[in-house]
């Protein structure tokens, strides 16, 4: 009798044990949180899901805009190899962030696109908490090791950076070989030239454009407005909509600073003109000299380090996507300055 009263308080103890123990770790399913966050202990694992699960359908509306957007409906998340998975799928650019590396450690196996899980903590904590962004934290750009800060734009500009070509041109420096029509500083520009950095800065006049200081979330405040019904701003992140040959640019996150409509109009429409003129120009000559083809691809060949940084610039402006608007000064002072040194 006394040991089946022992072995049934036991019983209960441990039941009682796993249930304490179990409870709070199912809190806490989904990927891991960061370190030192911990669950909701006591907290029923339901109770605030409704938070975001209710019927305001506000999640349906941003995951509509977010699949007119670019990173769902493009393929660049097939890139899942583990020099590419870090900025081109969700999985692995979250992965990066545990790890701080730059490769993952394989190929992403059914990668997903930049997504709700990519940029918010859905299912850490299961509160309102977890629509916090997963990374604001200021970083060494690949390009150049300079530090950059774009607060929230953080999380967009560690992947919309340049990468670092191999080999790289130093001002003053040798001669570099290139050996593949790949050669140069990749896509994503934006997170370089935005802050003033990531150029092959020859020559000297480099200044910021007043945006550099002023917005402090960079990207986020510029690229997610309200949303203009299902074409630009918002989780869309799109500014430029209509079509390559339109010139419409969504402009209700300027108009804040930008109080005249028209004037900033024309501030964009001389912006554009000169970087567009600028790169024709330097197009031109980089053809002359050899060093990129006539279409518009890196030559092989062994270069002076002026030439290849030209081409550098060349290809960073031309990534960049913002028509002069990121960070104009700087932009054109690199072009000029580019085309100064190849002359
Ligand atoms: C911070 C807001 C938030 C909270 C709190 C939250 N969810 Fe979610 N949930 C989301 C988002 C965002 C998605 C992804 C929607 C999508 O992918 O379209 C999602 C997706 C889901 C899905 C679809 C399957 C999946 O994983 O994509 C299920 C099921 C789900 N949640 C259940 C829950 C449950 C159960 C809770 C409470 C324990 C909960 N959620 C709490 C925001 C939340
Ligand atoms: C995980 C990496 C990653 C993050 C984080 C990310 N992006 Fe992107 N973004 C990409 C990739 C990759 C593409 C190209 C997608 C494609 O073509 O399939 C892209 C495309 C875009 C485009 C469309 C570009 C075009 O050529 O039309 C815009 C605009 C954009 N992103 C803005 C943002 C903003 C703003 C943020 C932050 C709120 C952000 N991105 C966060 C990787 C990322
Ligand atoms: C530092 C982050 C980063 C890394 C690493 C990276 N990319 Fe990208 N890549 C981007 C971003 C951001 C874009 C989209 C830029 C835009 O549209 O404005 C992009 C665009 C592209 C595009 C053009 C879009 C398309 O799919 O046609 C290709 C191709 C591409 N990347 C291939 C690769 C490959 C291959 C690797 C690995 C060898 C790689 N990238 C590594 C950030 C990165
Ligand atoms: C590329 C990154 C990115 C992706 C993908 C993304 N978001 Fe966001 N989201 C943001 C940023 C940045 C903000 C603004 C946060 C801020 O200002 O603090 C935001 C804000 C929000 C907000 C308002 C949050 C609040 O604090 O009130 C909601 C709700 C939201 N996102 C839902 C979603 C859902 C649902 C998805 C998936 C369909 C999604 N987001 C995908 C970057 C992203
Ligand atoms: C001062 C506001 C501003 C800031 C800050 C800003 N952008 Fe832009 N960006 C623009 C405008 C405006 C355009 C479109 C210009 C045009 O088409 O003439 C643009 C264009 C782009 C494009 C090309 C696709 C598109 O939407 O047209 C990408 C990609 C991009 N920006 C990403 C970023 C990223 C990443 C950051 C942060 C590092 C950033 N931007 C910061 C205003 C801004
Ligand atoms: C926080 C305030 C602020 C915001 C937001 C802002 N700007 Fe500016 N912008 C300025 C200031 C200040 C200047 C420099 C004075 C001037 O030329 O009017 C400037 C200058 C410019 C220039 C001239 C080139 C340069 O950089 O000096 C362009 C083009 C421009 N802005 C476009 C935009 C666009 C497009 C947006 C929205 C997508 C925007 N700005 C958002 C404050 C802002």
């Amino acid at each position: 009798m006394r040991t089946f009263l022992f072995l049934s308080t036991m019983f209960l103890l441990v039941t009682s044990l796993v249930v304490v123990i179990s409870f709070p770790s199912c809190t806490k399913e989904g990927p891991p949180g960061k370190a030192g966050e911990d669950g909701i202990d006591g907290e029923s694992g339901t109770a605030t899901c409704a938070v975001c699960h209710d019927d305001s359908q506000v999640n349906t509306a941003i995951t509509r805009h977010w699949e007119k957007s670019k990173h769902a409906s493009g393929s660049a998340y097939l890139r899942n190899s583990s020099n590419c998975a870090g900025c081109h799928t969700s999985q692995g650019y979250r992965e990066l962030l545990e790890t701080g590396s730059t490769t993952t450690f394989a190929t992403i196996s059914n990668p997903n696109p930049p997504n709700c899980y990519t940029c918010h903590q859905i299912h850490q904590q299961y509160t309102l908490d977890d629509w916090d962004l997963t990374n604001v934290a200021s970083f060494d750009l690949r390009i150049t090791g300079d530090h950059v800060d774009h607060g929230k734009g953080n999380l967009c500009a560690s992947c919309h950076q340049p990468r670092r070509p191999s080999p790289m041109p130093v001002i003053g420096g040798s001669d570099i070989t290139i050996d593949n029509f790949r050669w140069g500083p990749h896509y994503g520009s934006p997170g370089a030239l935005a802050a003033g950095k990531g150029g092959y800065e020859i020559g000297s006049g480099y200044t910021n454009s007043a945006h550099v200081s002023m917005i402090d979330n960079s990207c986020v405040t510029c690229h997610m407005p309200e949303n203009y019904n299902e074409q630009a701003g918002g989780h869309m992140f799109n500014l430029s909509y209509g079509g390559p040959a339109s010139p419409d640019v969504l402009t209700s996150s300027c108009t804040g600073c930008h109080t005249n409509e028209t004037t900033l109009q024309l501030l964009m429409d001389s912006a554009k003109l000169d970087i567009n003129t600028l790169l024709a120009d330097l197009n031109g000559e980089l053809k002359t000299i050899g060093i990129l083809s006539a279409t518009d691809q890196p030559v092989s060949g062994t270069w002076t380090a002026n030439q290849a940084g030209a081409l550098l610039n060349h290809q960073l402006v031309k990534y960049d996507g913002s028509n002069g608007v990121h960070n104009y000064p700087y932009i054109k002072t690199l072009l000029e300055n580019s085309i100064a040194a190849i002359q």
